[in-house]
């Protein structure tokens, strides 16, 4: 019947329409959105050209919304990637402008991805600290500068921290500690200073802490070995002094250690050595003194240990030769004395592997 047919045709429209309103993103979303875009400019690629209409959630380059809310949940933009954007303009991205505060506006926000655009400046909004639903920021490969939020640690949630590669001055804010679900610390390569926080140890859920190429100071704190998911750390290339602890040796999953370039003294701890998961161990160009510790065994295997550029004195380990893999090894610029042991994981070995030190002999170098 027709007036029938009609109802269901009324009926289905205003269904239509009141699913399209609740489906679109909040007025105060988009406009905060808005802003943010206005502060940034992206010509090549023209990603921002889709952030037009009505429904920020539809179709808006990088921007996702959580389907239960209709809030912003996700602003994913990656710089360099395999989308098909950048495959058809044949380049990578490239941004300027700045961060605006409006993003502070989102406050469901879940994940901020501006990676890689090489010139996005400006400083970290501070508000971003107050976005309590925050799970990954990520924000490397641009030329942010100023200092890394002061409330970091407010953020409850969050997972990811990747500000390296920009130009971040000041020091590690000490609420950084509070970051109990933190995972992952990218700061490499920024211009940080000062000293790791003393409590770094808190950090009971990181297995990943990159902190190289800054300008740290100070020693490195032994509560880090607390840190026990910790697999890679990488300190080199500051400003450190002190000595190694011995903790280090204890951590039961740390597999990568780098504090080469760096200005830490005293011996090299022989737990380092004797008794941990590690594979690669750079040491390089330090103030390291003292014996190299004898206490390789059969469960040693390095791919990596470079002790290069230090001040160790006394002979070669002997105990090295027991090891059951040591890949690539590097002892030149010491001040070794003695022969050089004989064994598999020196057969490899080429004479710039011992290179100057005081009075080394035997295979690779000249016969004793
Ligand atoms: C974007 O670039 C244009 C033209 O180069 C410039 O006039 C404008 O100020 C820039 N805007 C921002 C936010 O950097
Ligand atoms: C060796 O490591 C374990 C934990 O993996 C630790 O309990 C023990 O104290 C360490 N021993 C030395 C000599 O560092
Ligand atoms: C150890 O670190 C130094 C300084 O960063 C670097 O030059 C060297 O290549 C590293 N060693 C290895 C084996 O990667
Ligand atoms: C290395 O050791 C020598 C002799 O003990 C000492 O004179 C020199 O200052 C040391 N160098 C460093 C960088 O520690």
């Amino acid at each position: 019947m027709k007036p029938t047919g009609d109802f269901i045709v009324t009926a289905l429209t205003l269904l239509l329409a009141v699913n399209l309103t609740v489906n679109a993103c909040p007025p105060s979303d988009r406009a905060a959105l808005l802003a943010f875009k206005s502060a940034l400019n992206e010509s090549y690629l023209g990603i921002f050209n889709t952030w037009a209409g009505a429904d920020c959630c539809t179709n808006w380059y990088g921007v996702t919304c959580d389907p239960e809310t209709n809030r912003v949940a996700d602003i994913i933009l990656w710089g360099e990637s395999e989308d098909p954007i950048f495959q058809k303009s044949g380049r990578t991205g490239y941004m300027t402008g700045s961060i605006h505060h409006s993003l502070c506006q989102l406050d469901r926000l879940t994940t901020l991805v501006i990676a890689d655009w090489k010139a996005v400046a400006g400083a970290i909004p501070p508000c971003l600290a107050s976005l309590p639903h925050l799970r990954i920021i990520d924000l490397i490969g641009n030329k942010l500068s100023g200092e890394i939020p002061k409330d970091i640690g407010k953020l409850s949630r969050l997972t990811v921290l990747n500000l390296a590669d920009n130009r971040l001055s000041g020091s590690i804010p000490a609420s950084i500690v509070n970051l109990r679900n933190l995972m992952h610390l990218d700061l490499s390569n920024n211009k940080l200073s000062g000293v790791i926080p003393s409590d770094v140890g808190r950090l009971s859920m990181m297995s990943r802490a990159l902190l190289s190429r800054n300008r740290l100071t100070g020693s490195i704190p032994s509560s880090i070995a607390y840190v026990y998911r910790l697999a890679d750390l990488d300190l080199s290339k500051n400003e450190l002094t002190g000595s190694i602890p011995d903790q280090l040796g204890s951590m039961p999953v740390l597999s990568t250690l780098n504090l080469a370039s760096n200005r830490l003294s005293g011996e090299i701890p022989s737990s380092l050595l004797s008794n941990t998961s590690l594979n690669i161990l750079n040491l390089s160009g330090n103030w390291l003194k003292g014996n190299m510790p004898d206490v390789f065994g059969p469960n040693s295997y390095f791919t990596t240990l470079d002790v290069s550029h230090n001040n160790l004195t006394g002979s070669i380990p002997k105990s090295l030769k027991y090891g059951k893999y040591i890949g690539h090894l590097d002892f030149s610029h010491n001040h070794f004395c003695g022969a050089i042991p004989a064994g598999s994981p020196f057969d490899h070995l080429g004479v710039s592997s011992f290179a100057n030190n005081d009075c080394l002999c035997g295979k690779p170098l000249h016969s004793c």
